[in-house]
């Protein structure tokens, strides 16, 4: 069995006294993939997310990672397998300390203390955190908060990597470092996101979520380069792709 496989089958959630935040949602994604989900403002994509690691429980149709269901009984080990970075990083870190934060998962994991530092020294450096270690989380800045967030997933070596928003709030060199990490990490990803330059970086794929529904879901350049179908979705064509596109008109037009 592929731990690494995520699928929604007829996925609907509605939030109480709410019109469904998800209609019918039905993906496939496969080891490796890497995933963009995209959309406006309320599409419905971080609430697609949650359902993703058991956190958030479908009103109808099924969530699967693997060949096991999510459900209440499989949660605890679907989130061994699924590692899941929150769009708001106040809802990730509870723990007083940073160190205490990343080493959290791995505890829980019952992992021997040896084990545990090492993972913890190493998810800190991977984000270039490791200065932050002995800081009160509650101290951290937006972007800070973010990249320890990382790495207190990144500490429990999971399979699949779901992130919401993770380029929020960073610097142009923390969201280069991001990139850089997240390319290294070549398990499944699934991101959402509005840095769309970022899903020309890393994604090969790009689900367009509307209204709590599918739109489209195709390679990256079959999305961004149909207008119509942004305009829909409330997005646009990123810089990356307008600028490779000028590049591509030049070249055959021979200016270059
Ligand atoms: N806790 C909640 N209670 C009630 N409604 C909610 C709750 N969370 C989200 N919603 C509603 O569900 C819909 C989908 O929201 P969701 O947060 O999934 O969108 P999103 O695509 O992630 O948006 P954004 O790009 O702003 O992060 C929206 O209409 C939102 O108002
Ligand atoms: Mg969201």
């Amino acid at each position: 069995m592929s731990h690494h496989l995520v699928e929604t089958i007829d996925l609907c959630f509605s939030y109480p006294d709410s019109p469904p935040a998800l209609d019918h949602v039905s993906l496939r994604i496969t080891h490796g993939e890497s995933v963009a989900v995209v959309g406006g403002n309320g599409a419905g994509k971080s609430t697609l997310l949650l359902h993703l690691n058991g956190l958030l429980a479908p009103s109808s149709g099924q969530v699967r990672v693997g060949d096991i269901p999510v459900t209440p009984k499989t949660v605890a080990r679907i989130r061994e397998s699924v590692g899941m970075v929150f769009q708001q990083a106040d809802d990730q870190l509870f723990m007083p300390t940073v160190r205490e934060d990343v080493a959290f998962g791995p505890l829980n994991m019952g992992l021997p203390p040896e084990e545990i530092s090492r993972r913890v020294e190493q998810a800190l450096r991977d984000v270039h955190a490791e200065a932050l270690a002995d800081k009160m989380t509650h101290h951290l800045s937006g972007g800070e908060k973010r990249a320890v967030s990382i790495a207190t997933v990144l500490s429990m070596s999971p399979d699949i990597l779901v992130l919401d928003e993770p380029s929020a709030n960073l610097d142009p060199a923390s969201r280069r470092t991001l990139i850089s990490l997240l390319r290294q990490f070549s398990h499944t990803k699934i991101i959402a996101t509005h840095d769309l330059d970022m899903v020309m970086d890393l994604c090969t794929r790009c689900i367009v979520m509307k209204d709590g529904s599918i739109l489209a879901d195709a390679p990256v350049p079959d999305i961004f380069s149909d207008c119509a179908l942004l305009e829909e979705a409330r997005l646009e064509q990123p810089l990356s792709y307008r600028l490779m596109q000028h590049g591509r008109e030049r070249e055959n037009s021979g200016q270059l």
